[in-house]
């Protein structure tokens, strides 16, 4: 494990990070073009929802800023107290104040909006759903019912694994509205990795589905479920989606489903009053070692953030149809597709399946169905489309988009331009968005009528949120200069806790610094104070927007009867951002070849999913190793994109390295080829 400081983390003197973001070529592209600045259109700045107005106001007094945020939502009861800052950094918003989530996604909305469109719902194969707020009212109120009925209630907490079908908003809502904070789990994860979270949060129940769909194939989500319910005691229920209508393994007493379960339920549900700090949900993510975190977030903060966020960032008007292309199973998610949105009585699209299915215009085929207006998707998904060719957007009418918006990792300059040309039209201002799971919602980007926007820029941070770049000691670097990107002031929708570890949040994000928040970016500011991020300083992979640890996966192969030892890097890749590379060592009698690779790729799938099945992995004898015995990851890396080696000789078998780096250079070429 290399952490802050250790060989493989930034350095803020050379801008450099031993994590893969920025490759040479990258920062030598943005630092080329970054003199390329777009100005918000007069025509999209004279009609913005957030001006200069509300960022100086915001400015001048945050807590007031936050107030008036915090008002826009429905309170059973008013706060008494803005901001408890009396236990640091255990912080507490709105303190006294009570709420629902669901009621300020939906009942609220239903004196004006009842026939108003909450999703357009699309399924991978062609079947489409119209979801009004009045339906979705009905949907989450049935639901919530039915979980009562289970015995389900207040503090219980429920895990979602479903695929993108509009079950999994409404069983998000249904759990807020009974007060049982959920843990969404992705679709695409394996029974183990869902059995890890269950257990480590204790679930009561799980909500699934007979199978989902992805890329003209099913899922096994309810053989899943069963597999890893084996070892979940605390689970007695789970309700299961019809969706495929493929059979599933079935447990009397225990197995429940949805559409039974439902339709026995009265159309209205009496919500749960939460208090402001109640959980509304726990969202793993993984983290520096093998085991994920529980972030924790709450109800009030959590939902002004969300609201806030969204509101100003995608200028969001009455009439606008909003796409945030993600999966629910994410942060992006859960704040963009489900809480921000809804409680802000938006029109959005929710599309089921892959983006080449069945053809590689599908995404701009919905964009021309429904008049898509906003659309918010990640880089690695951009650059998937660069490579596809601008032609499938161009067989499309895309007119109805004024507002594009990026998340999940730098996007690179020549992204960031065929988004702007392809897809925007030259017309639409592109917001990047930098923000964490743990941070709840949008800390740093463009608000788009009034910030001229630099291609690879974040640009600054959002009204009410004080951010910082600090060097190792915690002094601020100030202008053109790179280091750790830090929060330096409490946000309402920060994450309140590691759930049941207390002691590893305090740790790993509030020991480094002295009242600051470590977000575990490296980042810097350039002369006009536009920041810039350059990936992670820890061993955290984001692949194609997804964080996955690199200790995860070695522990995945480790744990393979072949395998003796295995050291896995992020290496730059040009459409998910890093690729995972392994380099393993095999057990003395085992002899390697092409199919153990092709096993062990597969044995990383089936533990954790597919998204973290290595690109690439090389049989070595051994590993670079310190004499004191650590793996040196920053040199594999080095060798995985092709960077100069520094000096070996420090290594306790320098012999390695260059028959590593002639057998990594052929196993890259086989992994690209996949
Ligand atoms: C990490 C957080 C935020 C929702 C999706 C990912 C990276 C995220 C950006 C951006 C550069 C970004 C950071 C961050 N990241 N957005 N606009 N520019 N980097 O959530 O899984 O919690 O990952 O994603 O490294 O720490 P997450």
């Amino acid at each position: 494990m290399s952490g802050r400081g250790e060989p493989g983390g930034y350095d803020p003197r050379t801008q450099r990070t031993g994590a893969v973001m920025p490759d040479r070529k990258q920062t030598i592209e943005s630092l080329e073009i970054e003199h390329r600045v777009f100005p918000p259109p007069p025509e999209f700045a004279a009609q913005a929802t957030a001006d200069a107005d509300l960022l100086r106001r915001a400015a001048e007094d945050p807590e007031a800023y936050w107030a008036e945020e915090a008002a826009r939502l429905d309170w059973m009861s008013p706060w008494e107290q803005l901001v408890d800052r009396s236990n640091h950094p255990f912080y507490k918003w709105f303190v006294g104040g009570t709420l629902n989530a669901s009621v300020n996604c939906l009942d609220r909305h239903l004196a004006e909006r009842a026939d108003k469109v909450a999703f357009h719902w699309e399924g991978e194969p062609g079947d489409t759903q119209t979801i009004t707020y009045a339906d979705l009212h009905e949907r989450v109120c049935r639901l919530a019912n039915g979980l009562r009925s289970l015995g389900v209630g207040r503090g219980d907490r429920v895990a979602i694994y479903l695929g993108m079908v509009p079950e999994l908003p409404a069983a998000m809502l249904a759990c807020a509205r009974i007060g049982a904070p959920h843990t969404v789990v992705f679709g695409g994860f394996s029974p183990d990795s869902l059995r890890d979270r269950i257990q480590d949060c204790e679930c009561t129940a799980v909500i699934t589905a007979d199978e989902g769909w992805r890329n003209g194939k099913t899922v096994p989500l309810k053989a899943n479920t069963d597999e890893a319910l084996t070892e979940c005691p605390s689970v007695t229920s789970t309700v299961v989606v019809r969706r495929t209508g493929g059979d599933v393994g079935w447990v009397e007493g225990r197995d429940h489903w949805y559409d039974e379960l439902v339709a026995a339920q009265p159309a209205e549900c009496e919500p749960e009053a939460m208090d402001a700090e109640d959980m509304l949900y726990i969202l793993y993510t993984s983290g520096t070692t093998g085991k994920p975190k529980g972030i924790v977030h709450t109800t009030g903060g959590y939902l002004t953030g969300a609201a806030s966020t969204h509101r100003y960032v995608f200028d969001i008007k009455d009439d606008d149809v909003y796409w945030c292309a993600a999966d629910c199973g994410w942060v992006t998610g859960h704040t963009y597709i489900v809480y921000g949105p809804l409680a802000n009585g938006c029109t959005g699209v929710l599309y089921e399946g892959a983006p080449g299915f069945p053809a590689e215009d599908r995404w701009w085929e919905i964009v021309e169905r429904y008049g898509v207006s906003i659309l918010y998707m990640a880089p690695t998904a951009i650059r998937t489309f660069m490579k596809w060719g601008p032609e499938h957007p161009a067989a499309h009418d895309m007119s109805s988009l004024r507002l594009l918006g990026s998340v999940g990792e730098p996007i690179n300059p020549e992204a960031w331009m065929w988004y702007h040309e392809h897809i925007g039209g030259g017309r639409c201002p592109i917001v990047d968005t930098w923000w964490q799971t743990e941070t709840g919602c949008i800390m740093i980007s463009p608000l788009p009528g009034v910030t001229p926007t630099k291609p690879g820029s974040a640009t600054f941070a959002m009204p009410g949120i004080s951010a910082d770049i600090v060097d190792e000691a915690g002094n601020s670097v100030g202008l053109g200069a790179g280091g750790y990107l830090v929060l330096t002031e409490p946000w309402p929708s920060m994450l309140r806790t590691l759930y049941g570890d207390d002691e590893r949040f305090v740790e790993t994000y509030w020991s480094q610094y002295e009242g600051k928040y470590l977000a575990g970016d490296g980042a810097r500011r350039d002369d006009d104070g536009y920041y810039w991020f350059l990936g992670r300083i820890d061993d955290v992979m984001n692949v194609s927007g997804h964080r996955l640890s690199t200790i995860e996966i070695e522990s995945a192969l480790v744990d393979h009867e072949a395998v003796a030892e295995a050291a896995v890097v992020g290496r730059s890749d040009e459409t998910t951002g890093q690729a995972i590379a392994a380099f393993v060592t095999l057990k003395g009698d085992v002899t390697g070849d092409e199919e153990l690779i092709g096993t062990l790729r597969k044995h990383v799938a089936t533990r954790i999913g597919p998204i973290a099945r290595p690109k690439s992995i090389v049989l070595t004898d051994d590993l670079p190793k310190t004499r004191s015995g650590k793996i040196m990851r920053r040199l594999l890396r080095d060798i995985s994109e092709h960077r100069q080696l520094g000096d070996v000789t420090t290594l306790a078998n320098a012999e390695v390295v260059a028959d590593i780096a002639d057998m990594a250079e052929s196993a890259r070429a086989a992994g690209d080829e996949d």
